[in-house]
């Protein structure tokens, strides 16, 4: 039994390693595999996933001491300006409203602020006193002006607007001319105003050169009228120089006009 024991000890003392080795080996082929399998047996991805877990698992590592540039932010495309409302020209949308605009108690009629189709008040009552009596003071200075269209409705004014773009084509009728809807016509705060027996300068361009003329240019705000269209404001107003259309607006505010040379959309700042 002694000797038997004796035998048996270098045995197991042999046999150990050889388990030790046989675990070991088993688990580093193993557990490969195991990981692999995981990865839908594809090399690669296990192999990027063993990297991807060391990472998460050191974040420490992989932190560069200087801080990495963040990638250059894509350049935004330019955007296209957002076109501002315009109040010399025609936005092909717009739609009659139901009232008409006004603003610091100015109805407003221009390319961009268009009338009611039905707005039909006539003749402004203060316009016209006010008219009389700037007539007045011209004859006191030797002209007898005239009011040769005031006043005009709707259908007027398409009438007269069809009848030039016929003769002259809409482009040219459109800066002498607005549109049904979009005249200060249609206000009845509009006068054209002429001199009489002069009637070869009635809306012409002549007529701010006759003395008649002048005279209006230089004394209509006293008496609350201002001139609506003048020269070197048409990109303004979208008209060109009308020497013989007045819009009443009242002396405090035809005077404030005057003085400081601005049209009714910039003394509004429309
Ligand atoms: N002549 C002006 C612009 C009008 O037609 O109302
Ligand atoms: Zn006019």
């Amino acid at each position: 039994m002694k000797s038997s024991k004796l035998r048996f000890t270098p045995n197991k003392k042999k046999k150990w390693p050889i388990v030790v080795t046989v675990i070991i080996g088993s688990i580093l082929i193993i557990v490969p595999v195991i990981w692999i399998g995981l990865h839908n047996w594809n090399l690669d991805k296990s192999i990027a996933a063993l990297n991807l877990e060391q990472q998460a698992d050191e974040p420490s590592q992989i932190i560069p001491e200087t801080p990495v540039e963040p990638p250059e932010e894509p350049k935004e495309s330019p955007k296209p300006p957002v076109e501002k409302p315009s109040n010399n020209r025609y936005d092909p949308n717009q739609k009659y409203p139901e009232v008409p605009t006004v603003k610091n108690g100015f109805i407003v009629a221009n390319k961009q602020f268009p009338l009611p189709v039905d707005y039909n008040n006539g003749e402004d009552p203060l316009a016209r006193t006010a008219f009389n009596k700037m007539a007045a003071a011209a004859k006191l200075d030797g002209f007898e002006l005239v009011a040769f269209s005031t006043f005009r409705s709707f259908e007027r004014q398409e009438t007269l607007y069809n009848q030039y773009v016929e003769k002259d084509g809409q482009q040219a009728a459109d800066q002498y001319s607005a549109r049904p809807g979009y005249s200060e016509h249609q206000t009845g705060l509009s006068f054209d105003i002429g001199e009489k027996n002069f009637e070869q300068h009635w809306a012409a361009a002549s007529f701010g050169e006759t003395p008649a003329g002048e005279w209006i240019s230089q004394n209509a705000h006293l008496y609350g009228f201002i001139l609506r269209y003048p020269l070197g404001k048409e990109e303004v107003t979208g008209y060109m120089h009308e020497s013989w259309h007045f819009r009443y607006v009242g002396v405090e505010p035809a005077t404030d006009m005057f003085t400081h040379k601005q049209t009714l959309e910039e003394y509004l700042d429309l």
